[in-house]
């Protein structure tokens, strides 16, 4: 017998395949099949919102009209938090279902073919492997998220909807070694480097799709062939993605940084004509830049005296350097200060006009080779005069 949520989820299911090919993030018809096909809302049956004062709101589901929003919410082109860590301050998002369109996009760039084995970092509410469960068959997809219990859930509610994937709690930096090797890899998390381990997993000729982010803010989705036991290799993708960081325990941050005391001398004061904002309006420079600086660098604003105002944006590197940009201009200049052992704003400076020299280039004409030993970032060819490791 067909209930009316039936039809409601169905379509809605279809709505969101429609809507994910006429904006071009879905063009395969055995990713718009798998769209159609997966109930989205059994995967998400509550997720979390802000409220204007920061509070965290759960999805209501209690009155037909609520429950009529929360069904258009799951079936649009939007991501949505499923998961808190409600025992700190502030409360910390441990997981979320990623945007549809970012989803197809990657699972089409990802180009499965039947009988690929595929392994996911970053299971979540399982939508994901439900969509790759439907495309290859169960049998087919592995999938590891570091949290116990988004997998229990998952686990659950896959199997609800006759998918069962093998899923394992563990920490998806090492892969999943007992079940490998596979033809993908694709991580739903944002790594600074890309394990070695997963390279080590994929056969010749396989494929890791994953967000690379060298430091906050700082890189994109990247997509690397094995084309060899030591090396693999490729470009960055032109759209720029940004997903949660991976973290190596439940909960909690795990990466510890120690900071030496700021050297408070300054040692150097100067005029520069990048905008201060060019960390967040050009991420290719900050990319550029971040490389050079290092994964822990800090960036923010700086309040004025007089108004509530930012007069200012800062960087620090935990050595102690530190950089400070004013936001306002005389002549088109910035006035920068900087101390410390390493000059912070230079770096971004020489990195926007390097990006200058190359004509302003987009993503994809960086790439990445990566080997047991190194990160080598490229422009346009693997063994041209720009590579940075
Ligand atoms: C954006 S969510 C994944 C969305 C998921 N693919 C879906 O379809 O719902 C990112 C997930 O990565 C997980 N994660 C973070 N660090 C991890 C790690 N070291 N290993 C595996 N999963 C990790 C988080 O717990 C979170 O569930």
């Amino acid at each position: 017998m067909t209930t009316t949520l039936d039809t409601q989820w169905q379509d809605r299911a279809a709505g969101l395949a429609d809507t994910l090919t006429e904006l071009g993030k879905l063009t395969d018809p055995d990713w718009q099949a798998a769209v159609r096909a997966v109930a989205r809302h059994e995967l998400v049956p509550r997720f979390y919102t802000q409220d204007t004062s920061g509070a965290w709101i759960e999805s209501d589901t209690s009155t037909q009209h609520s429950r009529m929003a929360w069904l258009d919410a799951v079936y649009s082109n939007k991501p949505l938090i499923t998961a808190l860590q409600r025992d700190t301050d502030p409360v910390r998002v441990l997981s979320s279902s990623s945007q549809p369109g970012l989803m197809t996009r990657m699972l089409e760039s990802l180009d499965v073919h039947s009988g690929h084995q595929v392994l996911e970092i970053g299971t979540g509410t399982g939508y994901n492997a439900a969509l790759l469960s439907h495309r290859l068959g169960a049998g087919n997809v592995f999938s590891v998220d570091v949290e116990p219990d988004l997998i229990d859930l998952a686990r659950t509610r896959l199997a609800a909807l006759g998918y069962t994937p093998t899923l394992v709690a563990a920490d998806g930096a090492l892969g999943l070694p007992e079940h490998g090797p596979f033809d993908r890899i694709i991580a739903t998390c944002a790594v600074p480097a890309v394990p070695w381990a997963w390279v080590q997993q994929l056969r010749i000729g396989g494929v890791v799709l994953t967000d690379l982010k060298v430091a906050h803010g700082a890189g994109n989705l990247v997509r690397i062939t094995r084309t060899d036991t030591d090396r693999a290799e490729g470009r960055f993708d032109p759209t720029y993605a940004a997903f949660m960081s991976l973290r190596h325990q439940p909960g909690g941050l795990d990466r510890t940084v120690t900071w030496a005391a700021r050297d408070t001398t300054v040692a150097h004061r100067w005029t520069s004509t990048v905008d201060p904002q060019t960390p967040w309006n050009s991420l290719v420079v900050w990319f550029l830049a971040a490389f050079d600086l290092g994964p822990d660098v800090s960036i923010g604003y700086t309040g004025s005296d007089t108004t509530s105002q930012p007069s200012a944006v800062t960087l620090s590197t935990p050595d102690g350097s530190w950089a400070q940009i004013a936001l306002a201009t005389a002549d088109g200049a910035h006035q920068v200060t900087e101390g410390g052992p390493r000059r912070l704003w230079l770096a971004v400076e020489r990195a926007h006009q390097l990006w200058n020299r190359l004509d302003q280039p987009g993503w994809d004409r960086f790439g990445l080779t990566v080997t047991p030993e190194a990160h080598t970032l490229w422009f346009d060819h693997p063994d041209g005069d720009h590579r940075w490791t």
